[in-house]
């Protein structure tokens, strides 16, 4: 603690949010909860769940399809929605729009489905991405596009010269789109917003996965104007769940081509005649009834958020990240040996509060993250094992080759064979044939109302169950997905 203090004098600064947790988190406490799941999710303030209720209690809100007052009033709930979702992003309704979505998958999904793939076009996506966003890639190979992956490095990022090598390889006014993440939900490390100007300049459209970033960062689209951002509310805010958005630029929203219409997307649509035609706006692009009570919740928590300031919690989770990176890699058995294997950036700076890492029992072996999974479940610790839906920096944290995953076409083959094989049907199996130590990694990730205290509590555990110890690979769960 002392040590924290000297290391860190500006973290007093960001008291207000011990003060915040001992209230409006308290049920982290009072239920002996030690959270570390903040990518996963982030976690309501009561004030918002009674704001919740108070306005969902004391009005009227029907479906916002029509013109009823109960429908209006949604209706105007929804509309100050997207305008406050503009302005936290400090956005320009004549440049941006809102769609909602249930989530960022939702967002990346309406960008893969709309997007004018064809024979020519191109998908550049970094390794480092989440599986909603290397999903895109169905779409476009479906619809003749390449697909080129940009390498990691050993730390878990991205060169700018291979970013060049791949974005220079598109041809054409529009060579296509590249995807990838503001920050890595794996590894925590963030990504240049410049790429976003500078694959532009090459001629792409830009898809920047905010998901991990937004919670703790601000994003400005006035500096950084990307054709489409997806965002995931509850990371943000913890409450509401099933709300999040794309925000599209206008100009990039008018060349997308949605494959069908729904309820709710349309200006005019025939039976006998066999035509529809798309509402002209943002609408076009939401399937169905908005979740009309909850997305007004939105609004309540960008509230919250700029009552507390963003910056003072990107501040906070960054002195906290900084010291327990330095603790974990301090942890040594009494052989001198390391405890833990950290897995992304070794520095300090352009990362965010995620982190990902193997234990290493006294003999250098990795620790199985099932039992870390059970252990730390045991002592009351809300962590993440496994891959986290980024496959591809897992691959690299693990330093799998191409050719070891069925990168190569005989290898595919191969791979597919043995699948059918009847010893080589479970994920245990495949983690086998990879020759992996361990099916993942653990992960701890920090936010709003992270504290000293928990990353304290967290590295006890850690030197208790794994100091000086092999560990308890009794009883392990089969895993499920990889
Ligand atoms: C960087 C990133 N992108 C996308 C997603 C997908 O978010 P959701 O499951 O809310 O759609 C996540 C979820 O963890 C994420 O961390």
């Amino acid at each position: 603690m002392g040590d924290f203090d000297a290391a860190f004098p500006e973290y007093a600064a960001t008291s207000r949010l011990d003060d915040l947790r001992a209230t409006e988190y308290s049920y982290l406490d009072e239920g002996g909860h030690v959270y570390l799941d903040y990518t996963g999710a982030g976690l309501p303030a009561r004030s918002q769940l009674r704001a919740h209720a108070t306005r969902v209690g004391s009005g009227a809100f029907g479906n916002p399809h029509s013109e009823n007052p109960t429908s209006s009033a949604s209706t105007r709930l929804v509309e100050e929605a997207r305008s406050a979702i503009l302005a936290f992003f400090n956005a320009s309704p004549k440049d941006y729009a809102v769609i909602f979505t249930p989530n960022a998958t939702g967002a990346c999904h309406l960008v893969a489905q709309s997007y004018p793939w064809r024979h020519g076009k191109r998908l550049v996506l970094t390794a480092d991405n989440h599986n909603s966003v290397n999903g895109i890639r169905e779409y476009a190979t479906g619809h003749g596009a390449r697909v080129r992956y940009v390498t990691l490095n050993r730390d878990l990022r991205v060169s700018e010269l291979d970013l060049n090598a791949a974005l220079g390889r598109g041809h054409g006014t529009r060579p296509g789109l590249l995807a990838y993440p503001a920050q890595s939900n794996f590894s925590g490390a963030r990504h240049p917003l410049a790429w976003v100007e500078r694959a532009q300049s090459a001629g792409y459209d830009v898809l920047l996965d905010v998901a991990a970033y937004v919670p703790t960062s601000r994003l400005d689209l006035r500096e950084v104007q990307p054709e489409f951002a997806a965002v995931s509310w509850y990371k943000v805010f913890g409450y509401p769940t099933g709300v999040g958005c794309l925000l599209v630029r206008r100009d990039a929203m008018s060349r997308l081509r949605r494959p069908w219409f729904s309820g709710g997307t349309i200006w005019g649509v025939s039976v006998q005649g066999g035509w529809h035609r798309l509402l002209p706006n943002e609408s076009a692009f939401e399937d169905g009834t908005l979740s009309f009570l909850s997305i007004p919740d939105v609004m309540t928590g960008i509230e919250w958020v700029s009552s507390i300031g963003v910056e003072m919690i990107g501040q906070r989770v960054q002195i906290l990240t900084s010291w327990t990176l330095r603790c974990l890699a301090g942890l040594k058995h009494s052989n001198g040996r390391p405890m833990t294997l950290l897995y992304g950036p070794g520095d300090e700076a352009d990362r965010g509060g995620t982190i990902a890492f193997n234990f290493l029992d006294p003999t250098g072996k990795l620790v199985d993250e099932r039992a870390v999974s059970r252990d730390a479940a045991a002592a009351g610790i809300s962590l993440r094992t496994g891959c986290f839906c980024n496959p591809g920096a897992g691959e690299w944290a693990f330093g799998l080759s191409r050719k070891a995953v069925g990168g190569t076409f005989v290898r595919r083959q191969l791979m597919r064979r043995s699948f059918l094989h009847v010893d080589m049907t479970t994920v245990d199996d495949y983690l086998r044939v990879l020759g992996l130590p361990t099916g993942g990694a653990v992960r701890i990730s920090l936010g709003l109302a992270s504290t000293l205290a928990d990353v304290e509590s967290f590295l006890d555990f850690a030197e208790r169950t794994y100091r000086d110890r092999l560990p308890d690979l009794n009883g392990l769960a089969p895993r499920l997905n990889c």
